[in-house]
């Protein structure tokens, strides 16, 4: 029997391959189409993965092959174009990468759109799918830590690139709060870039979710043990020490720390395999009238609002009261006002590498040892000076 679902991945790129990953792992799904501008890209993906159909352009994909699913693996500036054209076209389900967006009205317009279409939206947040995520906010639900009131995050290279993931995994952990209030804080002096947006070179906010439980994000200030998939919950009763693959837990119950036991699924990794393809099936059972995905795009849009306020906040010197009313990309907007002055002007991309590939790993350990920063530590290897930063990061 043939599979029920056709899908079509925009971006033959390192996200891209996790998404097939994913589909593989899903008798259900056939992937009948690859899209990238860059015929390379899409004719190599195309062969790897024995791929009938490749396309330079969505709009082509779409009314030659009529997706059930189409996985929107762009860069996030290219997420609401592929992502809109798709639910016009009338596709069941989009899977697009995190972050959503960059700005509010970018992901409210997606949302919108999907709405207006029938369209079953998630975005690609997937390490709600890891075990140890999906076991903390059990416990978190159960008492174990009596009632959540604070949560520590530590992230790099850019909060809307790893900081979406913490950020929004953590919500994930405590139930999904909606956020009251945002106050922050950033540094832009050099003329960093992530994925062709600009970014700071560093960050923190202090988020106030309902229920008075308060989330402390660090992105890019301290790096030693920085990590999208690890955080730290503090509640009335307890802690909880939270990653991806192992979750720790102190209360007045136990003498110290505990392991917690986990059903640790093969392939569980916060990337590709199992994580993509449980977030796969659990849209699915959404498409098929089951319970709304745990990574539905109106919930990832909160994720969006916390970021951008969070820059509206150092914009505006002030605690932002949710929800934000700047719609636009506050950190885009204090660059055009004038309001980040720059010591290091010329303008560079921590992610303008396509891949790792040349990238020999056992020098970049070596690099990271000696204390360099992972920017400059990538620039290096590719044999480019910079990027500035701060020798002290
Ligand atoms: N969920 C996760 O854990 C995770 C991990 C890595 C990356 N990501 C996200 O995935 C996205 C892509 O990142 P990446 O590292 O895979 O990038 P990449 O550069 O490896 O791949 C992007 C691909 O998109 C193609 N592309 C460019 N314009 C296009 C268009 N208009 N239509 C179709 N294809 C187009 C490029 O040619 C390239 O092949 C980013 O938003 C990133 O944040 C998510």
């Amino acid at each position: 029997m043939s599979p029920a679902y056709k899908a079509a991945i925009v971006g033959a790129g390192s996200i891209g391959h996790a998404h097939m990953d994913g589909y593989s792992r899903v008798d259900e799904v056939e992937v009948v189409a690859v899209v990238d501008p860059v015929a390379n890209a899409r004719e190599q993906y195309q062969r790897e993965f024995g791929i009938s159909g490749a396309y330079e352009t969505i709009e082509e994909m779409l009314a030659a092959e009529r997706p059930d699913i189409v996985s929107v693996c762009t860069w996030h500036l290219l997420h609401p174009a592929p992502t809109i054209a798709a639910a016009q076209a009338g596709v069941k389900a989009v899977i697009c990468e995190k972050p959503m967006a960059i700005g509010t009205a970018a992901a409210n317009s997606m949302v919108e759109a999907c709405d207006a279409s029938g369209t079953k939206l998630v975005i690609s947040h997937q390490r709600r799918f890891t075990p140890g995520w999906e076991r903390a906010k059990e416990l978190v639900a159960e008492g174990a830590i009596g009632k959540p009131e604070f949560v520590n995050i530590k992230v790099m290279d850019g909060l809307t690139n790893w900081g979406t993931h913490a950020i929004d995994g953590s919500r994930f952990v405590l139930g999904d709060p909606s956020a009251r209030w945002v106050m922050g804080a950033l540094e832009r002096i050099s003329n960093k870039h992530e994925r062709a947006v600009p970014i700071e070179d560093a960050c923190m906010g202090l988020i106030h979710l309902e229920g008075d439980v308060q989330l402390f994000v660090q992105s890019d200030l301290y790096l030693e043990g920085a990590d999208a998939g690890v955080f730290l919950i503090r509640g009335t009763e307890g802690l909880l020490d939270v990653t991806e693959t192992s979750v720790r837990l102190m209360n007045s119950d136990r003498g110290g720390w505990q392991d917690v036991e986990l059903n640790l699924v093969e392939g569980a990794r916060a990337i590709g395999g199992e994580t993509n393809a449980a977030q796969v099936r659990e849209l699915l059972a959404w498409i098929e009238g089951g319970p709304i995905h745990r990574g539905n795009g109106r919930n990832a849009a909160v994720t969006v609002e916390i970021m951008m306020a969070m820059y509206e906040s150092a914009r505006q010197n002030r605690v932002i009261n949710l929800p934000l009313e700047e719609t636009e990309y506050p950190l885009g907007l204090m660059i055009a006002e004038g309001k980040l002055p720059l010591d290091y002007p010329e303008p560079y991309d921590i992610r303008s590498f396509l891949s790792w590939e040349g990238i020999d790993g056992e020098d970049y350990a070596t690099l990271r040892a000696e204390g360099v920063p992972h920017a400059r530590a990538l620039m290096k290897l590719h044999g480019l000076d910079g990027p500035p930063g701060r020798p002290d990061r």
